[in-house]
């Protein structure tokens, strides 16, 4: 399918304007960094595979990156011990439960379920491939870069944001460490999951990411091949169960993308073969997705027919 740019871009202006003063919602609170942000802050941006990007609103305001960094972590984990290793140890199922519960960890024996919940995350940074802490952040640092094609880097103030108040994932990482499930030094891991949570990203970087996953792994804007064509669908499967929490299905039900979120206010979207949907807000709902980004690339995706059902 061909998409027209101009008409494609006026789309996304259109949707923006749409949705971004639409009220409801509430930034997350339990990281100090995400409870200043402005919470009238919106953006949509569409990439194609052949790399057009159409973009509105804030689109190159950088916000903290959060649970969308387990998508780029995960996939640095399938080339580093492959998918049967990655579903034998972290799983590839949905919880039922929140992103940071214990429970669904304690239910299992400790095995996290899913590479996109916290603890599976955790457990997906002990299985990167490092010969210590700070080799095993640039890979995974670098792997941000290379699905963006963009210089990401590490916000010192979210980071010291979220490092002094991690208490809940430290416990969840020691649990892991007591059950087996966790690869690496508990502490060292926590503490690389939070920097690759403290990343700053826009938009635009963000639906090349997803265009990225788009086009089976090769980079629109680079021409980068940066992971293994064949690795795509399990990312893009655990992204459909897993992606919004506990919303996924209700996700796929209506929109029927996979898509993946972050506290801080972003989501993507991945329509294989076709584009990638980035869009950002930092009010969330009850499970932690963005009202506005839902909205936005609801109406993308319907307006595209991209519904993969
Ligand atoms: O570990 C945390 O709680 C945060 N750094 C990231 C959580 C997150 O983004 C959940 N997604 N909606």
């Amino acid at each position: 399918m061909r998409f027209d740019p101009v008409k494609l871009q006026s789309l996304v202006k259109d949707v923006h304007s749409r949705y971004k003063e639409v009220s409801g919602g509430n930034n997350a609170s339990y990281i100090p960094y995400l409870a200043d942000v402005s919470s009238t802050l919106s953006a949509l941006t569409v990439v194609l595979s052949d790399g057009t990007v159409c973009a509105a609103g804030d689109c190159q305001y950088p916000f903290a990156i959060e649970s969308i960094s387990k998508v780029a972590t995960l996939a640095l984990a399938l080339e580093d011990v492959g998918p049967e290793e990655v579903q034998q140890k972290i799983g590839a199922d949905p919880t039922g439960l929140a992103f940071n519960s214990v429970m669904a960890l304690e239910l299992h024996g400790g095995k996290p379920q899913s590479p996109l919940v916290n603890a599976g995350a955790m457990a997906t940074v002990s299985l990167v491939d490092a010969k210590d802490v700070e080799h095993r952040w640039q890979r995974i640092l670098r792997m941000q870069c290379d699905l963006t094609g963009g210089d990401i880097k590490l916000s010192d103030e979210v980071n010291q944001s979220e490092q002094t108040t991690n208490f809940h994932n430290r416990a969840i990482a020691w649990l892991m460490y007591a059950d087996g499930t966790m690869s690496a030094d508990p502490m060292q891991v926590c503490d690389v999951y939070t920097r690759q949570c403290s990343t700053l990203i826009t938009t635009v970087e963000l639906a090349i990411m997803a265009a990225t996953l788009a086009a089976r792994g090769r980079n629109p804007k680079t021409g980068m091949q940066v992971l293994k064509g064949h690795h795509v669908p399990r990312i893009l499967a655990e992204m459909t169960m897993e992606g919004l929490y506990d919303s996924s299905g209700d996700w796929a039900y209506t929109v029927g993308l996979p898509a993946k979120s972050g506290v801080g206010g972003g989501i993507m979207a991945v329509a294989p073969g076709k584009l990638g949907i980035a869009a950002f807000s930092p009010p969330l709902d009850g499970f932690g997705n963005s009202v506005r980004a839902q909205k936005m690339i609801a109406d993308v995706a319907a307006e595209l027919r991209l519904n993969l059902y």
